[in-house]
């Protein structure tokens, strides 16, 4: 089925009394195309292999643990809403305000955070990767100057007040803006300052860089930064 004859497909499909209306504003790409049953996704590196920037047994506990739970209880939830299961996940979190309210919070919480952890875990590289002169420039010509587009996303993930994440999205109108949510919000989501498809996303809970960090979260991003998959988030950019 191609996305349109998918699209209209949602588009009539009634779901317990409401009707799942095709957004008027933001369409998400699908960019995992997941559905129900959900799985943990594999790493595609080894645990050890970010050392030493990021430690074995952090990444052990994030994705054995915390990913691994919020794909469990994504089941849960939507285990009791069979007209929902084959909706793809990107557009549920687009549309997460229409949700039944009883599973609403649910499927934000957990189904965010497996969008979120899927999609940052190909971001990362053991590969120390520069960044190619083409996506330097578009960044510059969006943000001033690469560094000035490196330092507003660090401060940005830095004063992240709590729990939550660090996006470079792409707008409808195909403007790069950083931005953050709290939790596991996302930019998909119509909770967010700007909706947008995400090109880079950043995890800033304490669980990603506690145990080898402490409170030094400036340590842990810029140590990140080293990870980052530029060429993977330039096809992102497209
Ligand atoms: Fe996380």
């Amino acid at each position: 089925m191609d996305r349109r004859t998918f699209l209209t497909s949602l588009g009539a499909l009634a779901l317990g009394g409401w009707r799942w209306n095709r957004p008027t504003s933001f369409y998400p790409e699908i960019l995992l195309g997941q559905t129900y049953p959900y799985e943990l996704p594999s790493l595609p590196y080894p645990y050890e292999s970010l050392e030493p920037a990021i430690d074995t047994q952090t990444m052990k506990v994030h994705h054995q643990g915390h990913h691994a739970s919020y794909v469990s209880n994504l089941n849960k939830a939507l285990a009791e809403l069979p007209s929902l299961q084959q909706v793809p996940l990107e557009e549920l979190l687009a549309r997460i305000d229409k949700l039944p309210a009883s599973h609403r919070t649910a499927i934000r919480n957990q189904g965010g955070g497996h969008w979120n952890h899927s999609f940052f875990w190909p971001l990362l590289s053991p590969k120390t990767q520069e960044p190619s002169l083409a996506l330097q420039k578009r960044l510059s010509s969006e943000f001033g100057s690469w560094n000035a587009f490196r330092g507003q996303f660090l401060d940005t993930a830095a004063r992240l007040f709590g729990s939550g994440w660090t996006w470079l999205i792409k707008t409808p109108a195909g403007k790069l803006q950083i931005i953050t949510t709290p939790n596991q919000d996302n930019p998909l989501m119509p909770y967010a300052e700007v909706q947008g498809t995400p090109v880079l996303g950043v995890d800033v809970w304490e669980h990603a860089y506690y145990l080898k960090y402490q409170n030094r979260r400036t340590e842990y991003l810029s140590a990140l930064w080293s990870l980052l998959n530029w060429e993977k988030i330039e096809s992102l950019i497209g």
